[in-house]
């Protein structure tokens, strides 16, 4: 067993923007809940990174910091093993990013994926809070001096920018901060019901509050092979979300085999391949439910555990901008 101090450090979080779905439980929180037990984790509520995109729904940030919390907690995050984090209320998260805004040149912003895609895709003229979006991520990692981060794809820019910032302000400053390594996600994305990719504004979603009634009615209207007409002809196993789904839920890979040949010669109907789909899919639930239950009367549990951890953290990044501040000549 590795001693406690010689663990790796994890920082990861969300932006809470609504209840989790199934793509964030077997692509994200599956293997950060495996990961407990190997490093000393911080998982983030990120909700200063909501207010970047999004600052004119103040009435919903408190809704969603709490069933993010809930589906994490459901999904296997252990307060009792990981800390969970409110990033506003630990002020100095955005004060280091302040500091790293200065090391930070406009132009390296303005070269990063995620900013340039939600530009173009918005058609609006960005906030400055919109263009240090990964400052304050590169912020919230370095502070826990976190050396891994669990993330999708699309966050890989983020870490780059990150290990940057962490390279400049040691050869500047002296070495101060590890260079933090990106941490992909095996599981290839699942995509939503409409096999579009899966995302809450899509209503292409299950997620992870739906009863198995609901689950069991999305499953059933699924999008499936479309030139499909009758039970009896040829269908398309590749790219079909119906056997994409049954890959990833249904532990009985023997059937499921044998469903994509029979599918292949026209000798099962979707009706069929999709009830069992929908059956293995409301088992593997079922414990994640269970864990729900708890929280469902009582979300003030899950705020407490939230908060319990932000306080457990505070000293740790008081420390770090501590070091910062005096490096730099603040204090
Ligand atoms: N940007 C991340 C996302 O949209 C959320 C996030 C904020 C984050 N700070 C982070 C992720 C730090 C990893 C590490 O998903």
């Amino acid at each position: 067993m590795t001693a406690a101090k010689n663990k790796g450090i994890i920082l990861t979080g969300h932006r809470p923007t609504g209840p989790r779905h199934i793509g964030h439980l077997v692509g994200t929180l599956e293997q950060w809940a495996k990961m407990q037990d190997d490093y000393t984790c911080y998982f983030l509520i990120a909700d200063l990174h909501v207010l970047t995109t999004d600052y004119k729904h103040p009435e919903r940030i408190q809704k969603n910091i709490e069933s993010v919390v809930v589906d994490w907690l459901a999904s296997g995050l252990d307060p009792e093993r990981s800390t969970f984090v409110r990033q506003s209320a630990l002020m100095e998260h955005a004060q280091l990013a302040l500091l790293f805004n200065m090391l930070t040149t406009v132009s390296r912003l303005e070269r990063v994926p995620t900013y340039k895609e939600l530009v173009k895709e918005l058609k609006l003229n960005p906030s400055a809070g919109t263009l240090t979006y990964p400052v304050l991520q590169s912020a919230d990692i370095l502070i826990y001096k976190a050396d891994t981060v669990p993330v999708g794809e699309d966050q890989m820019p983020h870490i780059e920018l990150t290990r940057e910032i962490a390279r400049r302000f040691n050869k500047n400053f002296g070495e101060t901060f590890p260079e933090p390594e990106g941490y992909l996600s095996k599981t290839s994305k699942l995509p939503g019901v409409d096999n579009r990719m899966m995302h809450a504004s899509y209503g292409n979603s299950i997620r992870l509050e739906d009863s198995s009634e609901e689950t069991g009615k999305k499953v059933m209207r699924m999008y499936t092979d479309p030139n499909r007409i009758h039970a009896t002809d040829p269908g398309t196993v590749e790219g079909n979300p119906v056997f994409e789904y049954h890959d990833v839920f249904n532990p009985n890979k023997d059937e499921v085999e044998d469903f994509k040949s029979r599918y292949r010669e026209g000798k099962i109907g979707d009706v069929e391949v999709k009830k069992r789909l929908v059956e293995a899919l409301n088992e593997y639930l079922a414990p994640i439910r269970e864990r729900r239950e708890e929280y469902l009367n009582h979300p003030e549990k899950a705020i407490k555990i939230l908060d319990d951890g932000t306080e457990s953290a505070r000293p740790v990044v008081q420390a770090t901008l501590k070091e910062v501040q005096e490096k730099m000549g603040l204090q």
